[in-house]
């Protein structure tokens, strides 16, 4: 087993990756807390992987919440049924919510353990390739509204991530390819030479080899605790995480949440920001190549002719980094470097949406 910590004073906790950790009793003393345990999952992971967690959990009490699976129950009913459960079970604020699941299980039921009683603690078991290199980690919270993706969250840390990449033999094939795009984002915005691994590694990914998953998630994870370590709540460096995401919420929210994940989403989003890098001249037309060419191997789609450019433009003026008016990107100064910038030609914004939109 590996292990590493999100470095954030009292409120630091360890993220532990290993295979079938989820059924180690002793490893579960030691990262849950409490006696009291809300198991939430959801219709497809906790047929999976729920009992074998709940078994593990031994003599502690514990109550499931299952929520139907996808995208659309990410929503604050959700997070009502989940606070019924723990008032109608008088759970008390030293209970512990464990999140069971993808980045929808995990969003909702960290942001209901951020309201319940005004906040009780959680622990993430991430079950998708995404959840493992991201969402689980640094304490984004949240719900959507029909206004927008996660309009509605809080920042809560979790105490302990466990992340079992046992899990990931059950993980249908897109759902690990659209996980693979958050992990080439990490290659782009921080670490070149973690991004030529991914180049020399695609197939051994693609094959889920544990040793090459285990290395791509705990690289992930490093670069992800350094950033939330050092900007938990997004003031500077944290939004560069969020390459490609301006590009891909669009896409996202323009086709109502349906029909692309949100992986493929950033994976088109993460060679849109490499191509308007190239216009903006701080990034060389051999590297865009090479950012298409890795997504290509790892099955992700790079553009988004069905979506119209001027549905996505308008949707892009909605997201979180909007500022005066301006819509800031994140944008790639070569391969391994992100910055953040309000500065870049509007027209070869424009230019660079439609020559990837219909
Ligand atoms: P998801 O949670 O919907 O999971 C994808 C699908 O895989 C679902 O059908 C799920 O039931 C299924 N599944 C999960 N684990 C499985 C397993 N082991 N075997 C078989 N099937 C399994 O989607 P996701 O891609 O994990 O997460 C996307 C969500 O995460 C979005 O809502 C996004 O906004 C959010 N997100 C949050 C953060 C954050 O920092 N909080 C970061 C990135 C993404
Ligand atoms: N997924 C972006 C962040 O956690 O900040």
């Amino acid at each position: 087993m590996d292990s590493l910590t999100v470095e954030l004073e009292d409120r630091s906790y360890p993220i532990l990756i290993g295979a079938g950790l989820l059924g180690e009793p002793a490893l579960l003393d030691r990262h849950v807390p409490g006696r009291d345990v809300l198991l939430v999952s959801n219709t497809v992971v906790a047929p999976l992987y729920a009992e074998l967690l709940a078994g593990a959990l031994g003599e502690r009490r514990v109550v499931q919440v299952i929520l139907p699976d996808g995208e659309s129950h990410k929503t604050l009913a959700s997070v009502a049924r989940i606070v019924d459960v723990l008032v109608a079970n008088r759970f008390g604020r030293d209970c512990t919510v464990v999140a069971l699941g993808g980045g929808v299980v995990g969003d909702v039921a960290g942001f209901a353990a951020a309201c319940y009683q005004r906040g009780v603690q959680y622990v993430q078991a991430p079950t998708t390739l995404l959840a493992q290199v991201d969402s689980s980690v640094g304490g984004k919270t949240g719900v959507n509204h029909p206004g927008g993706k996660n309009l509605i969250g809080a920042f809560h840390q979790p105490v302990a991530v466990l992340t079992d990449v046992r899990t990931l033999d059950t993980l249908p094939p897109r759902e690990l390819r659209a996980g693979l795009a958050e992990v080439i984002k990490y290659g782009l915005i921080r670490d070149a030479a973690f991004y030529a691994w991914l180049e020399a590694n695609m197939e051994r990914l693609l094959h889920r080899e544990p040793q090459a998953l285990a290395h791509a998630i705990r690289r992930s994870c490093e670069i992800k605790a350094e950033i939330v370590g050092r900007d938990e709540r997004e003031q500077g460096e944290r939004a560069l995480l969020n390459l490609g995401h301006t590009f891909g919420h669009a896409i996202e929210s323009a086709t109502g949440y349906s029909g692309w994940l949100h992986g493929e989403a950033i994976g088109a989003g993460l060679l849109m920001a490499a191509s308007l890098s190239r216009e903006c001249g701080t990034m060389r037309p051999e590297e865009v190549q090479r950012v298409r060419a890795l997504l290509e191997r790892a099955g992700l789609p790079t553009a988004a002719r069905e979506v119209p450019a001027d549905a996505v433009l308008e949707h892009m003026r909605i997201d979180k980094k909007v500022k005066a008016g301006r819509i800031r990107l994140v944008l790639l100064r070569g391969i391994g470097t992100a910055y953040l910038t309000g500065d870049y030609p509007d027209g070869a914004l424009r230019a660079t949406v439609e020559a990837y939109h219909g």
